[in-house]
């Protein structure tokens, strides 16, 4: 029989309700290994329950309205520095219409709009990286820029004579980078990038995203507005329905959701802690066997989680040459996940290092980046980064060797994607219900994007 996993909270205000059993905190105070400061912080607000109109996801002119109001403001991650390590090296980040062209120069990286100052050509097709540009030429007519935007060459430079070569330079865009990740705003009046993220930066001292590399890459389109596909990364409590080999071991509707700032929030979910709403209580030995080991194998008077941690914590080290002695049992086996508004989630653990990037290709399909970031091995060489895997709708990330078991979990989440689409434009109620807690970043998140689209 299944157990209840309903509280009423009819006593409580708004938003005050939270599922019966440990809490992320808890299991993390049962750990006993002081992480770091960030996992033990804790934010939430209530901020309202109203319905939100899917007119906000498949409306065209909502989506016009995001594209002029947001995407053209907004601090966005066009690439790793690692993709683009020597002077010369470019990579094309594109969104909507809008399109990037981040370069290493011999100082610094710098991105220019990709569009040449004569008549409009790309210098570089959509998604194009590369390397070894002494300088941009256009491919049109052939004028060309030094990698720091300045005019370098007209040819007939006679019929241009109104043209001053110091101002005929490349559109520069605002461009900084944090953890290894290169970000651009299209807004040449944007605030400085390191305010813009907020707590992020402080959050991740102990967590050094640039000390990692790209170990996978995978570009995937999926059906449905970009902001219902990454909603269905936001929360947890759909693994009941969707991902239920999790529910044996997994604290998933004891999850934590922090609203740190307007541009980021967190949800930390217990992997392997074992689910205290599962149809029965297990053993430590029957949670022992569920993370994939032998019952009888559990060390006398050790607990599941502990001894898992032990095993992922050596087995991981050596496989991938790093020493892992001192990361927590939490940063070593939970799902961590940041959001930075408008598109990204960065997840700092170990076993879970996952990187995502959602871009709007029209209303109705999204482009969705995903990254596994892996420590840099002790000896400090750099792997290259691994080649971007582009997979078509119907495509399955089991394909994708690396991804190992979360191919799986993947695919569940992406096989919802086409469904909900077109229950959500079948709709004749025309909105969405949000949960107050479990689903508040998806609530804050159109707050956010309210913000941007109101100015
Ligand atoms: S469009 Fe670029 S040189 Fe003509
Ligand atoms: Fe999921």
């Amino acid at each position: 029989m299944t157990r209840s996993i309903y509280i009423l909270g009819d006593e409580l205000t708004p938003g005050e309700a939270r599922c019966p059993g440990p809490t992320p905190k808890d299991v993390i105070a049962r750990d006993g290994d002081s992480p770091p400061k960030p996992l033990l912080a804790e934010r939430y607000e209530f901020l309202g329950d109203e319905d939100v109109p899917f007119s906000r996801y498949t409306d065209p002119a909502f989506f016009d309205r995001e594209i002029s109001h947001m995407w053209s403001r907004t601090w966005q991650w066009a690439c790793r520095e690692e993709q683009i390590p020597k002077s010369g090296d470019f990579y094309v980040y594109d969104v909507a219409h809008y399109s990037v062209i981040v370069v290493r120069g011999d100082d610094r990286i710098r991105a220019f709009v990709n569009s040449c100052p004569h008549r409009g050509m790309q210098f570089e097709g959509a998604g194009a990286c590369g390397s070894g540009k002494q300088f941009l030429r256009c491919p049109f007519h052939g004028m060309s820029w030094h990698l720091d935007g300045s005019l370098r060459e007209i040819p007939c430079r006679w019929d241009f004579p109104h043209i001053d070569d110091k101002s005929f330079t490349l559109m520069e865009l605002p461009c900084d980078s944090w953890g290894g990740f290169v970000f651009v705003n299209l807004d040449r009046d944007a605030e400085p990038l390191d305010d813009y993220l907020e707590v992020l930066p402080e959050h991740f001292e102990t967590w050094d995203l640039g000390a990692r590399y790209i170990s996978m890459h995978t570009e995937k389109i999926l059906p449905g507005n970009w902001k219902m596909c990454m909603e269905g990364f936001l929360e947890a409590y759909h693994v009941i329905a969707t991902h239920p080999e999790g529910l044996r071991t997994s604290g998933w509707a004891n999850t934590q959701y922090d609203i740190f700032s307007p541009h980021v929030t967190r949800f930390l979910q217990t992997l392997s802690s074992g689910n205290p709403h599962y149809e029965r209580e297990l053993s430590e030995a029957e949670l022992f066997a569920s993370l994939g080991h032998e019952a009888q194998a559990l060390p006398a008077g050790m607990g599941a989680r502990q001894a898992h941690a032990d095993i992922v914590r050596e087995r991981m080290g050596s496989r991938l040459g790093v020493d892992l002695t001192d990361v927590s049992n939490s940063e070593l086996l939970d799902s961590i996940e940041y959001h930075v508004f408008p598109n990204a989630c960065f997840f700092p653990g170990i076993t879970i290092p996952l990187i995502y990037r959602f871009r709007p290709l029209g209303v109705d399909r999204t482009i969705h980046d995903i990254m596994m970031l892996s420590p840099l091995p002790a000896s400090g060489e750099r792997p290259p980064p691994a080649p971007t895997v582009r997979l078509a709708e119907d495509d399955s990330y089991t394909t994708v060797p690396s991804f190992g078991g979360l191919g799986r979990v993947l695919d569940q989440d992406t096989d919802n994607f086409k469904r909900q689409w077109a229950g959500i434009r079948a709709s004749l109620k025309g909105h969405e219900t949000l949960g107050n807690y479990q689903e508040a970043r998806i609530r804050h998140f159109h707050q956010t994007l309210d913000r941007y689209l109101v100015q």
